[in-house]
């Protein structure tokens, strides 16, 4: 019987314990890599030697060597960008999908992938109090989530047209006019591209101090539509974290035949917390969502969730089956609501973190990082000199320090200390004409020491700066 070689079964184990050691290693360690991209390069980037090495040479080598090049996103004090924290659970099970090697793409092969991933669609939209009946796909992430579901309401658009877009293409097609909020993340407008929409003919629809849209401007610009329109809303501003005022917005969309999209990235998560879903009201009367779960869920890279009200359209656009796969039919297909034929089973991390966490967790999770959030904020205010920009909708909060042009050279200043010292790791953003420090509390970890940290290591650089000390 072939079973594992056993330099293939130290292979295996040494890669736990790589890991293992790393995941252990978050305490009081400096967040960003230690080595820079040329040094990198100078370890991985060699010629590929015409004679192969020991399976566990080469992955002892790669766990050593690669160490230094890595950065903690996994650890409480990582604050960049929206990211989540690999969750140790969903890292455990990711583990098993690569070993067991199912490509998911079809139930009927994979009938224990399916299952798990059906799960998480159906935990995740009840969780989220959306239809009960929308169809879902697992991808890669938000990005993909977006562009998805904007496929979808292509399809749908147009077909109510009488216009086949699976079959005729765009060129020819009715126009279909889109309107997205002007602070709109950059990925809903990637998606309008991808979709053949173009981001440049999008209508960008003015927005307030939060980057929410305004609903008067927003009717004004609907007004001025001759057709059915596609509508991108926004659940989480990346910068403040604000939402887009679905209920001024969604019915009356809908009521004229125009698709409503809201891309939830991160902020979507909120529907899932009694106490807090009162921020998104109206959220769930839209068309489709795009949610990631690697940011909120903390599920490892990659992972996402594209769900459609009317699956119809969703597997329209998607389904890619050829002559060998089994016929479209009622039986719940992965790929035919996801762009990938193949693919690894990216669902099953956020069932084991699901499982995991339960309702109850998930849910104190998610008020846990507002509420941390708001104390970041609040103590970072209090300090002179140092400036919130948003309200604290959820877990994002943009920092600014001084005033003006000046200030926008000691924000950089600042973040590149704090980011030097590495202690904590916020990363850059550009709010309403400033350079900001943005910090996002979502690592499942964090806790209120480590923003206490957080707010320490800030101020202490703020106030060398501010001091010329540094
Ligand atoms: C609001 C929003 N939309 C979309 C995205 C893109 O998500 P992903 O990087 O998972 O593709 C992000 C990422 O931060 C986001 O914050």
């Amino acid at each position: 019987m072939a079973g594992l070689a056993p330099g293939e079964r130290d292979a295996m184990e040494i890669a736990l314990g790589h890991a293992v050691r790393f995941r252990d290693s978050m305490e009081g360690a400096r967040v960003p890599p230690a080595a820079d991209v040329p040094e990198m390069m100078r370890r991985f980037r060699t010629p590929l030697a015409e004679d192969g090495l020991a399976a566990a040479e080469v992955i002892d080598t790669i766990g050593r060597d690669a160490v230094d090049g890595l950065n903690r996103m996994g650890s409480p004090n990582f604050y960049g960008y929206v990211l989540g924290g690999s969750h140790p659970v969903g890292v455990a099970a990711d583990m098993m999908v690569s070993a067991w090697g199912q490509n998911c793409g079809s139930a009927f092969e994979t009938p224990a992938m399916t299952a798990m991933e059906r799960a998480v669609c159906d935990w995740t939209i009840d969780m989220l109090g959306l239809p009960t009946e929308s169809g879902a796909g697992l991808v890669t992430g938000a990005s993909v989530a977006n562009m998805v579901a904007i496929m979808a309401a292509r399809n749908a658009l147009l077909s109510a047209q009488g216009w086949d877009v699976e079959v005729k293409g765009l060129f020819g097609a009715p126009e279909i006019p889109v309107l997205i909020g002007e602070h709109a993340h950059s990925a809903p407008f990637a998606a309008l591209r991808y979709a053949g929409f173009g981001a440049g003919r999008a209508i960008r629809v003015a927005t307030d101090d939060q980057g929410r849209i305004d609903p008067l401007a927003f009717s004004e610009a609907i007004a001025r539509c001759t057709r059915p329109a596609l509508v991108v809303l926004q659940a989480g501003q990346i910068n403040s974290g604000a939402f887009d005022p679905f209920e001024a917005i969604i019915p009356a969309v809908r009521a004229n035949g125009g698709w409503v999209h809201v891309d939830g990235a991160f902020g979507l998560w909120l529907a899932a917390v009694p106490d807090l879903a009162g921020r998104l009201r109206g959220v769930q009367l839209a068309d489709s969502w795009a949610v990631d779960l690697h940011k909120w869920l903390n599920a490892p890279f990659d992972a996402g969730m594209v769900i459609c009200r009317d699956r119809a359209p969703l597997v329209r656009a998607m389904t890619a089956r050829g002559a060998y796969l089994p016929e479209v039919g009622e039986q719940w297909e992965p790929s035919d609501s996801t762009p990938e034929l193949s693919r690894r089973a990216r669902g099953v991390p956020s069932y084991a973190i699901l499982r995991h966490l339960g309702r109850k967790g998930l849910r104190e999770m998610v008020a846990r990082h507002c509420a941390l959030a708001a104390r970041a904020a609040e103590r970072l205010a209090a300090e002179p000199g140092i400036s919130v920009l948003n309200e604290i909708h959820c877990n994002q909060v943009a920092v600014t320090f001084g005033e003006g042009t000046e200030g926008d050279g000691l924000t950089r200043k600042v973040l590149a200390a704090v980011q030097k010292r590495g202690l904590v790791y916020p990363t850059h953003g550009e709010w309403r004409g400033r350079q900001i420090m943005r910090i996002s509390v979502i690592c499942y970890a964090t806790q209120e020491r480590d923003i206490d940290l957080l707010v320490e290591e800030v101020i202490s650089a703020w106030r060398l700066i501010r001091g010329g000390k540094e």
